[in-house]
């Protein structure tokens, strides 16, 4: 607890209150506002949250002026070099980075879960070919609720870890299908003898008339990306899952509200506008007038892949996206790829131009991920169900903190209520 305390005084002479100020480990202290309402018949009142802290949490920490980000204390830049996607998954999790043994028993339990049942394949069937596969994702993810009802009692700490080992463990599996779907081509079954992001990948390019090679670079590339995607604090599809979550819904359910939130183009379906907004911007000539229409609210355009409501500095998945960037087009022998080098000349224009700076508006996440997606083949119209991929360890870790916190209750905002007072209805002949 603490001694110190935030007042708040009234000018019509009721009396002053006092909150406590709560601490956290780092970053902002709240005002425990919890009793305002109780005692003054007020609300607080912050549309979109830019002053709200919804939770106490201790999975991830951002700090938006220095751009940057930790997961479990770990900084985002050195998870990104010495881990690998499940070892993160378990320190998102769990709370520590795994030992050898730990690890070693943790990849077997997801790679045996990396199936799904046999009759989800006919929820495809129903969809058209040319659905985007956001809208078959959250269909099928919110369906795996009607196959796993030995894991649905959310008070039970067991259920709970089975449902987030399903998740995790099934999410490229259905990704992979949404895909084949889309494509006409066969389904792929996972394979054990593969890690979790080249299993992935061969499923998603392998055909059954030739053997698929996996090419270890852009597999360590598409990991990279699972990790820096993998959580982000109480951003709106974290905040969606927990509101979920806080009605008792099931897990699976919750994830499906979740995917449902990030396929916004404000949010995780930024990165396929990104790159739809460098296709359409087509060549470096044309990068001042499309920054003149980003400045011009009346145009209704936005510079997609920048700027961000923590980041005030560059995001530090930006730079790491960047390198990986550049990696994966030298390995494939794109470096003169066309819409990187725009991309990168976009940057710079944006990063001179008052407007963006004195905003300080800089590349987020989702401004080079499209680049790399692209290059490794994965097609503009699955790069938001790849986020929400390696977001539902994310998720799931957030859900799971907030059930297992004694002092949940369930979430319900109030209002700043400006319609209509109390008045009678007329009979129809009348009105
Ligand atoms: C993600 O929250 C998270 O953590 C999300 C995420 C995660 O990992 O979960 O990081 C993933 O969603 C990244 C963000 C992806 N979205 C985009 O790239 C879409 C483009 N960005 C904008 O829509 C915007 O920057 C937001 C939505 C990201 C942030 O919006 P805010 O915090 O509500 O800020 P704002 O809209 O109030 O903008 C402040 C000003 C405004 O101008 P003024 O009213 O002050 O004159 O900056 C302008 C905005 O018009 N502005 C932009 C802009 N972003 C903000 N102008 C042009 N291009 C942009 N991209």
């Amino acid at each position: 607890m603490t001694d110190k305390n935030a007042t708040l005084s009234f000018s019509d002479g009721s009396p002053a209150i006092s909150f406590p100020i709560l601490p956290g480990t780092i970053g902002p202290q709240v005002v425990d506002i919890r009793p305002l309402y109780s005692k003054t018949g007020h609300f607080t009142y912050d549309p979109g949250f830019m002053s709200t802290a919804a939770c106490t949490s201790s999975i991830t920490y951002i700090d938006g002026d220095k751009g940057e980000l930790l997961y479990r204390g770990y900084p985002i830049e050195q998870l990104a070099v010495n881990c690998d996607f499940l070892e993160v998954c378990y320190l998102l999790l769990k709370g520590e980075l795994p030992n050898a043994k730990q690890k070693s028993e943790f990849v077997t339990m997801v790679t045996n879960h990396t199936m799904v049942h046999e009759q989800m394949n006919q929820f495809f069937r129903g969809f058209r070919r040319d659905s985007h596969p956001m809208a078959m994702l959250v269909g099928v993810v919110g369906s795996l609720s009607a196959f796993y009802h030995d894991s649905l009692d959310i008070t039970d700490a067991h259920h709970r870890e089975v449902s987030a080992i399903r998740l995790i463990a099934k999410l490229p599996t259905l990704v992979a299908t949404c895909y084949k779907y889309t494509m006409g081509q066969p389904f792929v079954y996972p394979r054990n003898e593969l890690g979790y992001t080249a299993n992935f990948m061969r499923m998603m390019f392998s055909v059954p008339c030739e053997d698929y090679k996996v090419n270890d670079v852009l597999v360590r590339a598409l990991d990279r990306i699972f990790i820096l995607h993998a959580d982000h604090e109480q951003n709106a599809s974290t905040s969606t899952v927990r509101l979920a979550g806080s009605s008792g819904a099931n897990p699976f359910a919750c994830i499906a509200a979740g995917i449902a939130c990030l396929w916004g183009p404000a949010h995780g379906g930024a990165n396929e506008a990104a790159l739809n907004m460098l296709e359409g911007i087509g060549d470096v000539s044309k990068i001042g007038d499309f920054i003149k229409r980003a400045k011009d609210k009346n145009s209704g355009v936005k510079l997609m892949g920048f700027g961000h409501r923590v980041y005030k500095n560059y995001d530090p998945r930006a730079k790491l996206m960047r390198e990986t960037c550049h990696e994966v087009l030298e390995e494939l022998g794109l470096h003169d790829d066309r819409l990187f080098k725009l991309a990168m000349a976009l940057e710079k224009i944006a990063l001179e131009d008052d407007y963006f700076v004195q905003r300080k508006l800089y590349p987020n996440v989702d401004f080079y991920s499209g680049i790399v997606q692209r290059a490794i083949g994965i097609p503009v119209s699955l790069f938001t169900a790849i986020f929400a991929l390696a977001r539902t360890v994310g998720w799931i870790a957030q859900w799971n903190e907030m059930i297992s916190d004694p002092d949940q209750k369930i979430g319900r905002p109030r209002q700043l209520y400006c319609g209509a007072v109390r008045r009678d209805v007329t009979p129809l002949a009348t009105r």
